[in-house]
């Protein structure tokens, strides 16, 4: 027997599936979100508003149909990517600057090399990148990727003047069949510009049509910020990480200095509950005392609930607008929960429900959103549908065949997806619930809605009769009074209602 090692890009690479790079159609797809979730990352950590390009071309070399060889092109202005990391940032698995607790869209460090090592795998081209961190200068690099050692080989070096563009700009070719992945491939654009109403994004598809997607407001939501891990979703090993990194002394100063929500008081009442003594060095702590301060950091319930205010929300204002953008209801209710946890770390649960307009197909619709990402895949098992399937939307006055949009998005420093390609998320019971409550809370709006829908048809009908006999009947009584002039009548009809009024000159 023989045992081997493989590198991270190997591994990856042999089980492309985890990635979502599965086929030519999905992995066409993929390539494009990863990139462009790169670029909203960059913006948005930059407060730019963000501009953002997408380009997919025919490579005449390759075949002449699908799957054929597609050029994939992503620029954005974010805060680019300084030169000395640019190489790595593309050409390495596992690199990256999104290791750390904040809300962001990129988690794992490799959806770009992802892209850039399939990219090479299926069409053998070298993928290209380019960034300016200035605006003075650009420095771009034609490059491949060393599968074996999860390195970056550079095969030619780029520099100039970036005449005021600051950003990055990713081009790879890959194996693709747009023609499959069109629906999914607008789709998420689509919905990626419905959860940031402050983005422009402009496509241009293979047979050259461009589907601009402007911006529809000018304020962004507050960017996330970096935190600390919460006591309660700490583990053995992220301790034993913590304490090697820590500089200073005592278990005590330990405990609130590296840990959210906890100060000197709570840190001690903790460590008395965990029978440890605060004088000593973490350092100094035994397997057996690591894991019995693991468990109590799990079981203590003395400890204040993750903090959210780290977590950037899209709130009322931008979720409605981004609904808006999208689907053009006649009707849209947002719901943004308070903030809540699960092991140990925040999440928020925003929903909206739209109703009506030219848009939205009959029936129910779902869009779900994790932190601003669209999920496309694995619907049907989704929690928002097992929620909406227990639901007796008949007691909110929904038809089935009525049009109606729901839109959940869940936000979170940590959102449990079930695969690297960040497609699917596990269910939480906690998120579930709290979906469960927005959704309730927002189609008891559409109920609200409806009914007074209803009931303004009810009186329009009626009006609509009575407006119809009024003229005969103000005629009549104006013989029956010996009058001349037949009165105003037309102010006893409601708005909005079909009148049948006689010229009447004033009195
Ligand atoms: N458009 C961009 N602008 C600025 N930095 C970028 C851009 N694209 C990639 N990067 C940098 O390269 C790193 C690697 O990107 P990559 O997509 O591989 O991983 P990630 O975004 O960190 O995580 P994920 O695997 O979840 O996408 C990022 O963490 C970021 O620092
Ligand atoms: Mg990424």
């Amino acid at each position: 027997m023989s045992f081997n090692e493989i590198s991270p890009s190997e591994f990856f690479y042999r089980n492309r599936d985890l990635a979502g790079f599965t086929n030519p159609v999905r992995a066409l797809y993929s390539s494009l979100k990863e990139l462009v979730e790169n670029s909203l990352d960059s913006c948005e950590s930059a407060e730019l508003l963000p501009e953002i390009f997408v380009n997919i071309q025919v490579d005449e070399d390759g075949p002449s149909e699908d799957p054929k060889f597609y050029r994939l092109t992503v620029q954005d202005n974010g805060y680019g990517v300084p030169s000395g990391s640019l190489a790595d940032a593309f050409g390495r698995v596992f690199y990256g600057s999104k290791f750390r607790l904040k809300q962001s869209r990129g988690v794992f460090g490799m959806g770009a090399t992802m892209t850039l090592l399939y990219a090479q795998a299926t069409t053998g081209r070298p993928s290209f990148v380019a960034s300016s961190t200035t605006g003075r200068r650009y420095h771009g690099l034609s490059m491949k990727i060393d599968i074996e050692r999860n390195r970056p080989i550079i095969l030619r070096r780029f520099e100039g003047r970036a005449y005021g563009w600051r950003g990055t700009l990713v081009s790879a070719t890959v194996l693709g069949d747009y023609q499959k992945a069109e629906g999914k491939v607008t789709s998420y654009l689509e919905q990626t510009a419905m959860a940031a109403p402050y983005a422009s994004i402009t496509f241009r598809d293979p047979y050259g049509h461009q589907m601009k997607l402007e911006r529809v407001i000018d304020r962004m939501p507050k960017p996330p910020r970096e935190t600390l891990p919460h006591p309660s979703g700490v583990d053995i090993e992220t301790l034993r990480k913590m304490i090697r990194l820590w500089k200073g002394d005592d278990l005590l100063k330990f405990m609130f200095k590296n840990f959210q929500r906890v100060g000197p008081k709570t840190a001690e009442h903790f460590l008395k509950y965990a029978g440890l003594d605060p004088s000593i060095s973490p350092r100094a702590l035994g397997d057996e005392e690591l894991s019995r301060l693991a468990s109590a950091l799990r079981n203590y319930e003395g400890f204040l609930p993750p903090d959210a205010s780290y977590l950037s929300t899209l709130g009322h204002e931008l979720l409605e607008a981004g609904v808006r953008r999208l689907l053009s209801p006649e009707f849209c209710i947002t719901v943004v929960r308070r903030p809540e946890a699960y092991e140990g770390h925040p999440f928020v649960i925003e929903a909206a429900v739209a109703y009506g307009g030219p848009k939205l197909k009959p029936g129910l619709t779902v869009f779900r959103f994790a932190n601003r990402i669209p999920l496309l895949y694995d619907e049907s098992s989704d929690v928002t549908w097992k929620i909406l399937n227990s639901m007796d939307l008949r007691s909110y006055r929904v038809r089935p065949e009525d049009p109606v949009g729901v839109i959940v998005h869940v936000i979170s420093t940590r959102i449990p997806y079930k695969t690297i390609g960040k497609e699917y998320i596990a269910d939480r019971p906690e998120v579930e619930k709290g979906i469960r409550l927005a959704l309730r809370d927002a189609f008891r709006a559409l109920r609200n809605y409806l009914g007074r829908k209803e009931r303004m048809v009810g009186v329009t009908r009626r009006a609509n009769v009575y407006s119809k006999y009024m003229s005969i009947i103000a005629k009549l009584s104006t013989e029956l009074a010996e009058r001349d002039r037949v009165p105003r009548y037309d102010i006893l009809i409601p708005k909005g209602v079909a009148q049948d009024v006689e010229e009447t000159p004033r009195q």
